[in-house]
């Protein structure tokens, strides 16, 4: 008898079932199915968050001391990140070996060991089991095998990396040092807002995103859409696309910068320029307190913004003064949290500090820009339901993901799908 089934064609590898449409080659296009599938939301969890990446965890700043620790997540995974009395930063997942609960409750605190309130297994600072209740038993009976050895239980422990002051982890042990996965250009970008300087957390907040979290990402790297979306900005002059300014992209495409400077003789020119594209830029909207614009140039250069993303969920900010790190952390296959940590430098001037504190108004989840990036992607997840064979297309600015002097480009959102593309061999 001939065989009538053909071969099935061969799945991309961690997928569960054939994509709805082949990826096409190039970076100009994004299946949509791409933000929708589960099976695709459990291999970014291995092949993304645990594979060959590394993955911010918290402010040096917030774990100063031995015994400092942080509850904080990777890609989702709770992980404790610990300073031990030999000085150094540990990282390791916050489950107990017993039965899975976490070992720390809280977001910080400072610990001499770590103990489970379940049954009260207990672990040192660098997460190795060191205590587990009634391990012999009470009057000879009940208590653990002889065979148990506690050596052999331990949550898993992560590398980590401290770059200007940020800590970073990974699962790898064959990801590149981080310094090397950074580059030079990145490096030193984040060397120019962190370099040197004492961080002092000024405050913290969550914001539940109602989108997949590629489609945030894709967003924080859209140079294209900053001064179109964000009506603030542009009536404030804070960021138009022919201001001073450019697109740096890593070499893998996953790690970016977008900066932008106040330049006043162009200003002009920009009022002219988007009057005639008949784009909805000027308004007759004033502040009634302006004073919330009010900035000074703190690292001497003009640059009023500083994006800057590391693969696959890191983001340190700079608008004017107001400086925050966002961390990018999937919660299913539609639901994103971004935790934004806003900080000054301990050296801050009084008025400084003032200054960060009221421009952080600005961008936030209540603020005049962030709350319209926290609804866009939801727009766009709503927008493609039952469309998981169509894509989005990426053109603007050409096809390539490199560094340029222009903003009006999707190289670095290329430049994602470029590093996700690679990690995940979708
Ligand atoms: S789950 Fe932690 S001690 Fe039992
Ligand atoms: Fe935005």
């Amino acid at each position: 008898m001939p065989d009538h089934n053909p071969p099935a064609a061969a799945l991309p590898p961690g997928l569960a079932a054939p994509p709805e449409v082949p990826w096409p080659e190039g970076l100009t296009r994004v299946p949509y199915w791409v933000f929708q599938r589960e099976d695709v939301a459990a291999l970014e969890q291995t092949q993304v968050f645990r594979g060959e990446t590394w993955n911010y965890l918290c402010l040096e700043a917030e774990i100063a001391n031995p015994g400092d620790y942080r509850a904080t997540t990777l890609g989702g995974v709770p992980i404790l990140a610990v300073r031990d009395h030999d000085g150094e930063i540990y990282a390791f997942e916050n489950r107990c070996v017993h039965r899975g609960a976490l070992i720390a409750l809280e977001d910080f605190g400072h610990a001499r060991e770590f103990t489970c309130v379940y049954h009260a297994w207990s672990y040192d600072l660098q997460g190795n089991l060191k205590g587990v209740a009634f391990k012999d038993g009470i009057n000879g009976q009940g208590g653990m095998p002889e065979c148990f050895r506690m050596s052999e239980h331990s949550p898993r422990k992560l590398r980590t990396a401290v770059v200007h002051g940020l800590v970073f982890a990974s699962a790898s042990d064959t990801v590149p040092p981080i310094e090397e996965y950074l580059g030079d250009e990145i490096m030193e970008r984040i060397g120019r807002v962190l370099g040197g300087r004492e961080v002092e957390v000024i405050g913290r907040f969550t914001q539940e995103l109602p989108n997949n979290w590629k489609l945030y990402v894709e967003n924080l790297r859209d140079s294209y859409h900053a001064s179109l979306l964000h009506l603030f900005f542009t009536t404030f002059e804070l960021n138009k696309l022919n201001m001073k300014g450019g697109l740096i992209v890593s070499e893998s495409g996953g790690n970016h910068v977008s900066y932008s400077a106040i330049d006043r003789e162009a200003e002009a020119k920009a009022a002219n320029d988007y009057a005639a594209q008949n784009i909805r830029s000027e308004s007759d909207y004033r502040l009634k307190d302006p004073s919330v614009l009010e900035g000074e140039d703190e690292f001497g250069d003009g640059v009023t913004l500083q994006i800057l993303s590391v693969f696959p969920g890191f983001v340190l900010q700079q608008i004017q003064n107001a400086l925050a790190i966002r961390q990018v952390v999937p919660r299913g296959v539609g639901r994103t949290d971004l935790h934004w940590t806003y900080f000054g430098f301990k050296d801050d001037s009084p008025a400084l500090r003032k200054m960060r504190l009221k421009q952080g108004n600005l961008v936030g989840p209540a603020g005049y820009v962030s709350m319209e990036d926290g609804c866009v992607g939801g727009f766009v997840q709503r927008g493609v339901v039952g469309a998981s064979d169509r894509h989005a297309v990426l053109e603007m600015g050409g096809t390539d993901a490199a560094s340029t002097r222009t903003r009006a480009t999707e190289a670095s959102v290329r430049g994602f799908w470029k590093a996700y593309r690679a990690c995940t061999g979708l």
